[in-house]
């Protein structure tokens, strides 16, 4: 069965792009819905896309041109990707904050397909606090973009905001379909996000992870067909859909959900950031400063000349485990957060953990690390593989490192895990 694109287009001089992009999806087998902002088909007619796909262009969230259907849940059912060519800031916008008042944001809104936008705009209206701020949400939500480029505007101005060209959204949106059946069947599990250790009802320790790149490599595996598991510790980032979401607080909790769900997976990923040291002993009340604890009571304890001293214990390396534990057929992939000598202590890791792949990074590197959208890696795998990734956001990282096991032959290949 072919491919079902919906194309929503929206308000911005590049929508007379779409119309190109839909002939072009057409002709590759592709079968495209259209829908339209008003504003839309103020630049471009309805019936341009109409002729092109051969399907009705609706507008409106009340017309009803598929005969006894609820035409936005009927499209947003029906389709392996929803394509916004051209992304205003007006449909950013609105969908950032979830106001399904058309068709196009209807069907949107209520889709669970991968989304992809091209936004496309005046430079000003880009750089807008309010546009960057409903791009940094709505990539936090999961929506794919095409960046747009640097160029001459219909405003007779260069800059950024230019609507990427429509070879490169063609490319995009056939490099998404070709993915999205190619690990269906294959289980999946990641861990993501910090883990917290509690010290007493109030205090915790914990570290600086977001849980932005468990949440990547989760998704991203989820849009190729995989049914995931994603196993988290504490993290501001929105529930993703369609998986299956274990939260938990701390490294034990979170060693319990994934060991007991270890043995049915075929991709194993720990992107979280285990934490080391749990506290020996959890003090029952608030632990006050006048009237402290005993020291060398196994717990935390309070020194004569001030201070709080924590006994630590170390908490069991779940990774470590999964690799012992580790069946054929099986991937296993470990991160190594290092602030020097990175592919020397990454490798280590990947031998001693027993892993197929390590992904390390230097986390004193701008634009790597645990709190931004951006990373760097590499890639090391255990056949001698060594793959170094520039900076690229999350998201891509997360798409490289599926691809890197993906191509990896033997029995290590989603393909092989499912057969
Ligand atoms: N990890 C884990 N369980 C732990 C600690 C770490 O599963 N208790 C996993 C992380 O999810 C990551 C990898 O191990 O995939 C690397 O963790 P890291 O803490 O960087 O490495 P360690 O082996 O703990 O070594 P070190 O702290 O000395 O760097």
């Amino acid at each position: 069965m072919s491919k079902r694109v919906v194309l929503g287009v929206s308000a911005s001089v590049a929508a007379y792009k779409a119309a190109d992009l839909a002939s072009q999806l057409v002709k590759s087998g592709v079968e495209v819905f259209p829908v339209m902002t008003a504003d839309a088909a103020r630049f471009v007619q309805p019936a341009t896309f109409r002729a092109l796909t051969h399907h009705p262009c609706p507008i409106d969230v009340f017309e009803e041109p598929f005969p006894g259907e609820i035409a936005h849940i009927w499209l947003a059912r029906h389709c392996d990707l929803f394509a916004i060519v051209p992304a205003s800031m007006n449909v950013l916008a609105r969908l950032a904050n979830g106001l399904a008042d058309d068709m196009l944001t209807a069907a949107a809104l209520a889709c669970t397909a991968p989304i992809l936008l091209a936004p496309g705009m005046n430079t000003g209206m880009w750089d807008n606090p309010a546009t960057q701020a409903n791009l940094a949400r709505l990539r936090d939500y999961g929506y794919y973009f095409i960046e747009p480029t640097t160029g001459r505007l219909a405003c007779r101005t260069e800059g950024v905001g230019r609507m990427a060209d429509v070879p490169t959204i063609l490319a995009a949106i056939h490099e998404m379909l070709a993915r999205q059946d190619s690990w269906r069947g294959v289980r999946v599990l990641v861990t993501a996000g910090p883990t917290r250790e509690p010290l007493d009802p109030v205090r915790f320790l914990s570290n600086r992870s977001s849980g932005k790149m468990g949440y990547a490599l989760a998704e991203a595996a989820r849009a190729r067909g995989a049914a995931v598991t994603l196993v988290s510790g504490p993290t501001a980032l929105p529930r993703p859909g369609g998986l299956e979401f274990v939260p938990v607080e701390t490294a034990a909790q979170m060693r319990d959900a994934v060991l007991s769900r270890a043995a049915e997976q075929d991709i194993l990923i720990a992107a979280a950031a285990v934490a080391d040291y749990a506290p020996v002993e959890v003090a029952e009340q608030k632990i006050k400063k006048e009237a402290p604890p005993a020291p060398n009571s196994g717990g935390a304890g309070q020194e004569e000349v001030g201070g709080l001293t924590l006994v630590l214990t170390e908490t069991d390396d779940i990774l470590a485990e999964l690799g012992r534990r580790k069946r054929p057929g099986q991937t296993l992939i470990g991160f190594a957060a290092e602030t020097e000598h990175l592919l020397d202590h990454a490798r280590r890791k990947l031998e001693s953990k027993n892993l197929d792949w390590v992904v390390a990074n230097d986390v004193t590197q701008p634009g790597a690390g645990f709190d931004g959208d951006t990373n760097i890696v590499t890639l090391l795998g255990a056949r001698g593989e060594e793959i170094s990734l520039p900076l690229l956001t999350k998201r891509e990282a997360a798409e490289r490192i599926l691809d890197a096991v993906t191509a990896t032959p033997g029995e290590q290949s989603p393909g092989r895990a499912t057969s």
